[in-house]
């Protein structure tokens, strides 16, 4: 059975609209005025029981929204999402010893109190038996380095520490999903990536599921093999992470290194030139046109190498977002590298 099941669920938010100046808040106060806000517009997905799948997308794309929805925080304006079978706006107590959500941009610790204090209210919430409840905070201070600071108030803390608790109070009462919105915003590098060889370590030996945002690629890079994008409200992309460059990125990076360091004055003719380093110099090929550019390139100039690379996937994804060209990508099917676009990295790089 899928662990999380979503069909044709919509959000829709109702906003109201505050009027300028004086006389129209007045007037406000007689004719209210509202603007729909369509957060989540008709999305589906499934999601494997143990699976990590990386939910991304622009500021404001309907991520939050989505994991509020399968937390039961908010109820949908139309559609059907099951949890473990559960319906998750049913809230049902069942369900919410099932899964847990670890916001990053907001604080879920009592401020004032030593994360001890949060976490023995999460065993009285959650009922969580002495024994076990010993063993599961001991298992995750030490995974998490954290055993000498669980006695500090949390405002105390830094922000790297205070998310580590944060994710100690998520875990403790062992869910079956972990719902993770931006779980490393604001992270330095270092704290980022305990963070990340956490959720892997705790993710190999509980098999738990996983959804997480993110707008950090590199968390994405390191736990996630799948990914779905969300763009204003709809699913533009639902599969491999690897397939999104492909599927996303027109170009590849071709890097030529030439005999001498006197560089052609026409590569500009097949594209971009990004980096002129001679004797090398760095190309942004459109992927149909690289056997073609290869060819010529390589019959008309003393070529030493060659290599051909796909761009990052950070520089992909901004660029769907900025762009916005996803939906044409999906409705034209371009972007999709040709036969041709694929057997020439192959045999060239
Ligand atoms: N409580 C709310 N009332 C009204 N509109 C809302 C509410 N929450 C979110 N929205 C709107 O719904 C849309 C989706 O917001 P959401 O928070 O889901 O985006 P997000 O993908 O999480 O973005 P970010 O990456 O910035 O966190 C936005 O246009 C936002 O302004
Ligand atoms: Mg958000």
């Amino acid at each position: 059975m899928p662990a999380i099941e979503v069909q044709g669920l919509a959000k829709t938010y109702r906003v109201y609209q505050k009027r300028e100046g004086l006389l129209a808040s007045i007037g406000g106060l007689f004719r209210r005025e509202y603007k729909q806000v369509h957060a989540v517009e008709n999305i589906g997905f499934s999601i494997e029981t143990g699976e990590m799948v990386a939910f991304l997308g622009p500021n404001g794309a309907g991520k939050t929204t989505t994991l509020k929805l399968l937390s039961g925080l908010i109820f949908p304006t139309a559609g059907e999402a099951r949890v473990f079978g559960h319906v998750p706006w049913k809230r049902e107590n069942i369900y919410r010893r099932r899964f847990s959500l670890v916001m990053g941009q907001k604080n879920q610790l009592w401020w004032d109190l030593p994360a001890q204090e949060s976490f023995r209210l999460h065993k009285e919430i959650y009922h969580i038996e002495e024994g076990p409840f010993r063993e599961r905070l001991d298992e995750l201070t030490n995974l998490l380095e954290v055993v000498d600071l669980v006695g500090q108030p949390v405002r105390e803390l830094s922000l790297g520490e205070r998310m580590r608790m944060e994710l100690i109070a998520a875990l403790l009462h062992s869910p079956d999903i972990l719902f993770l919105d931006e779980p490393t915003i604001g992270l330095d590098v270092v704290s980022q990536r305990r963070v990340q060889e956490f959720l892997k370590q705790y993710q190999a030996s509980h098999s738990i599921t996983v959804l997480l945002t993110s707008h950090y690629m590199k968390d994405v890079e390191a736990l996630c093999k799948r990914a779905i994008i969300i763009n204003e409200g709809h699913i533009i992309h639902d599969g491999p992470l690897a397939e999104v460059v492909d599927r996303f990125s027109h170009h590849k990076i071709v890097e030529f290194q030439f005999a001498s360091n006197q560089i052609p004055g026409d590569l500009h003719r097949f594209g971009q030139v990004l980096e002129t380093n001679p004797p090398r110099v760095k190309l942004e090929v459109v992927r149909n046109q690289i056997p073609g550019t290869l060819a010529e390139v390589l019959a008309h100039y003393d070529v030493e190498d060659v290599s051909v690379h796909e761009r990052p996937l950070e520089e992909v994804i901004a660029e769907i977002f900025t762009n916005n060209r996803s939906r044409e990508n999906e409705t034209e099917g371009a972007g999709l590298p040709t036969e041709d676009g694929r057997a020439s990295l192959s045999a060239q790089s």
